[in-house]
C-alpha cells in the first residue's frame, strides 16, 4: 500500500500474498502445510510487507485437484486446522494489520460433495441432478459422450456414471477433473447456495474472495458441439458467457453490505479470469461487477520491451492495476525464473523444456525476475506475490514422475507435467529434513513433505537469504517498505483522478516511466547497457549500478 490513501478501498493498491497452505509451513509434522502453520510465519509476512494474504482451498477435499475438489465449502479440512483456528489466523493476522482472502470455487465441487453425491443417486431429470449438468450420451447405447468439449486437464470433459441399478447411465461435465463435476448455475438453487457461502466467509472476517474460474460458471444452454477449438482462453460456449455480468453484479451487492468503516474494510473478490486480449476483460471490468480480477499480462508476454510495454497499456487503458492487480506468478504457472530464463514465451503452465537449477541459462532468469518484480511493484494499482516469488524459488523441474500429484500429469499421460514444480514446500531453514518446513512433531518423527524437496532448496531458504543484502528476499523487503513509504507507489496521491504513469521516450529494449510525485522507473530488457535516465538519486535497484550505466535484465527505482 503506498503511504496517502485518502479513503480508497485498501485492495486497490494491497500488495496480497498468496498462500498455498499445503506448502507454507507444516506446525504438527504430518508433511502437509496447515493453518497453525501459517499463523506461525505471521511475524514474517508482516516483516515482508505485505497487505493480505490469499489463501488457496484448505477445506475438506480428497485432493483430486489440491484442494480444488471442495467436499465442503464451509469447513476446514481436518488434515490442515479447524474453523476455530482459521478465525484465529484472521484475528492474529488483523493484529499485524494483515487481511485474509479465501478462495471461492464456484465453477464445480468435489465428486465427494454431498449434493453431486445425491445427484448420483437420484433418477435422470431429477432436481438433485438439475444442480449439475447430467446428459444422455451419444451413440450406441449413450456410449459416446455427450459433446466434444475437452477438459482443462486433457481428455474429454465427461464421465459416464453408473446408475443406481448398476447399468451405465448418464454423463456429467467437468471442464477440469473427472473428480470436480461442474455446478449449473441456471439453476437458482445454486446461486443461492453460494451467496450463503459467500456470507459464512465474510461474516467471519475474510476481506475478501479469490474467484476461481470466474470465467468459467455458465454455459451454453444447449452444450453445443464446437466447430473449431476455440484459441486458448477466448470467449466461447463455456467462457465469459454475457450472464456473468448480472451474477458478478449481485455479488457485488453483498460484498458492499458489509460495513467498511471496521477492519478489515470494504471487501474485495478478485476473479481468476484467464483470457485471450486484454479486451475480453471488459465483461468483468465495465461496471459495478466484481471489484478486480486478475491481470496475467506480465505472466503472458514475452521478456521484450515492446510486448511489455503493450501489455501494461492495454490493461491501463481498460481499467488499471487497481482493479485488475499485476502478477509475475502464481500456483498454476511455472516460477519466472524458469519462465523468464526461456524467454517468457509458450505455455505458462507446462514446465517442458525449461531450464533447471544448475543450467547456464537459469542464470538470465533470476536477474530477469528480479527487475520483473521490481517492474509489477512500481506499476499502479495492487499486485499478488506467490509464495516463494520473494525466494526467487525456481521451479522443481526435475520432480520425478511418481511424486507428482497434479491430475494433469495423469490425464496427459505423463505428455504435460503439471504444476508441481511451483508448489514444493517452502524452505525456511538452510539444512534439516524438511529445510524448516516442518516444525512440530508426530511421535518425534517429521513425516516427509508431500512433495519432495530438491537438495539445494536450503540455498533458497529465508534463513540463508535474510542477511543478505544482495538476496532476493532482501530486495522483496526493501521493494515493499519503499513502495509503503513512497507517495508515488501504489496507486499515488491522487488516485485515479491523475494519469498514473507517463511512459518516457527511452532507448529501444528498455522500459522508462515516471510516477508523480518524483519517481522515475528504468529496466533494460535488452542485452547491452544502456545509459540510465537522468535522476537524482537511485532508489532501488535489481543488480548493483555504478557507472551511470543500466546493465541487461536490471531494473532500477530512481528519484527523480
Ligand atoms: C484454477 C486454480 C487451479 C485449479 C483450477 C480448477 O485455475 O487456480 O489451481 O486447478 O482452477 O479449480
Amino acid at each position: 500500500m503506498s503511504a496517502v490513501s485518502p479513503n480508497r478501498p485498501w485492495w486497490q493498491e494491497a500488495v496480497v500474498y498468496e498462500v498455498y497452505p499445503r506448502s507454507f509451513a507444516d506446525s504438527d509434522g504430518d508433511g502437509i502445510g496447515d493453518l497453525a502453520g501459517v499463523q506461525s510465519r505471521l511475524p514474517y509476512l508482516s516483516e515482508l510487507g505485505v497487505d493480505a494474504i490469499w489463501m488457496t482451498p484448505f477445506y475438506p477435499s480428497p485432493l483430486a485437484d489440491g484442494g480444488y475438489d471442495v467436499s465442503d465449502y464451509r469447513d476446514v479440512d481436518p488434515r490442515l486446522g479447524t474453523l476455530a483456528g482459521f478465525d484465529e489466523l484472521v484475528a492474529t493476522a488483523a493484529e499485524y494489520g494483515i487481511r485474509v482472502i479465501v478462495d471461492l470455487v464456484p465453477n464445480h465441487c468435489s465428486a465427494e460433495h454431498p449434493l453431486f453425491r445425491a445427484a448420483l443417486t437420484a433418477p435422470a431429470g431429477s432436481p438433485e441432478r438439475e444442480m449439475f449438468f447430467f446428459r444422455d450420451g451419444r451413440g450406441a447405447g449413450g456410449g459416446e459422450p455427450p459433446n466434444n468439449w475437452q477438459s482443462v486437464f486433457h481428455g474429454t470433459a465427461w464421465t459416464r456414471v453408473t446408475e443406481p441399478d448398476g447399468r451405465p447411465g448418464q454423463w456429467y461435465l467437468h471442464l477440469f477433473d473427472a473428480g470436480q463435476p461442474d455446478w449449473n448455475w441456471r439453476n437458482p438453487a445454486v446461486r443461492g447456495y453460494f451467496e450463503e457461502i459467500i456470507r459464512f466467509w465474510l461474516d467471519r472476517r475474510a476481506a475478501g474472495l479469490r474467484v476461481d474460474v470466474a470465467h468459467g460458471l455458465f454455459k451454453d444452454p444447449d452444450l453445443t458441439d464446437l466447430t473449431e477449438v476455440p484459441a486458448a482462453h477466448a470467449p466461447s460456449p463455456y467462457y465469459h458467457r454475457a450472464e456473468l455480468r448480472d451474477l458478478y453484479q449481485r455479488w457485488r451487492v453483498i460484498l458492499d453490505s458489509y460495513e467498511p468503516g471496521e477492519f478489515p474494510g470494504t471487501r474485495t473478490a478478485v476473479g481468476e479470469v484467464w483470457y485471450d486480449t486484454a479486451e475480453t476483460l471488459r465483461l468483468y471490468l465495465d461496471g459495478a461487477g466484481l471489484p478486480q480480477v486478475f491481470n496475467f499480462q506480465l505472466v503472458t508476454a514475452r521478456w521484450d520491451a515492446a510486448e511489455m510495454r503493450t501489455a501494461i497499456d492495454a490493461i491501463e487503458g481498460l481499467a488499471g492495476g487497481d482493479r485488475a492487480p499485476w502478477v509475475i506468478g502464481n500456483h498454476d504457472v511455472a516460477r519466472p525464473v524458469n519462465r523468464y530464463a526461456a524467454g517468457g514465451a509458450g505455455a505458462p503452465n507446462m514446465s517442458t523444456g525449461l531450464p533447471r537449477v544448475g543450467d547456464p541459462e537459469l542464470r538470465a532468469g533470476v536477474r530477469r525476475a528480479r527487475a520483473a518484480a521490481l517492474l509489477m511493484l512500481a506499476l499502479p494499482g495492487s499486485a499478488y506475490i506467490y509464495q516463494g516469488e520473494e525466494l526467487g524459488l525456481p521451479e522443481v523441474v526435475e520432480l520425478p514422475d511418481e511424486a507428482r500429484q497434479d491430475p494433469t500429469f495423469r490425464r496427459s499421460g505423463g505428455t504435460d507435467p503439471g504444476r508441481d514444480g511451483c508448489r514444493v514446500p517452502l524452505p525456511w531453514t538452510s539444512t534439516g529434513s524438511s529445510f524448516g518446513f516442518s516444525t512440530g512433531s508426530r511421535d518425534g518423527e517429521h513425516a516427509a513433505p508431500w512433495l519432495p524437496q530438491p537438495s539445494y532448496w536450503g540455498h533458497y531458504s529465508v534463513a540463508d537469504q535474510i542477511g543478505d543484502p544482495g538476496s532476493f528476499l532482501s530486495l522483496y523487503r526493501a521493494a515493499l517498505k519503499l513502495r509503503r513509504s513512497h507517495p508515488a507507489l501504489g496507486l499515488g496521491p491522487a488516485g485515479r483522478a491523475a494519469p498514473l504513469m507517463r511512459w518516457l521516450d527511452s532507448a529501444p529494449d528498455t522500459l522508462v516511466f515516471t510516477r508523480e510525485p518524483g519517481f522515475i522507473f528504468a529496466a533494460n530488457l535488452g542485452e547491452a547497457p544502456v545509459p540510465m535516465p537522468p535522476h537524482a538519486r537511485v532508489l532501488l535497484a535489481s543488480e548493483p549500478v555504478g557507472d551511470g550505466k543500466l546493465a541487461p535484465d536490471t531494473a532500477v527505482w530512481l528519484a527523480s
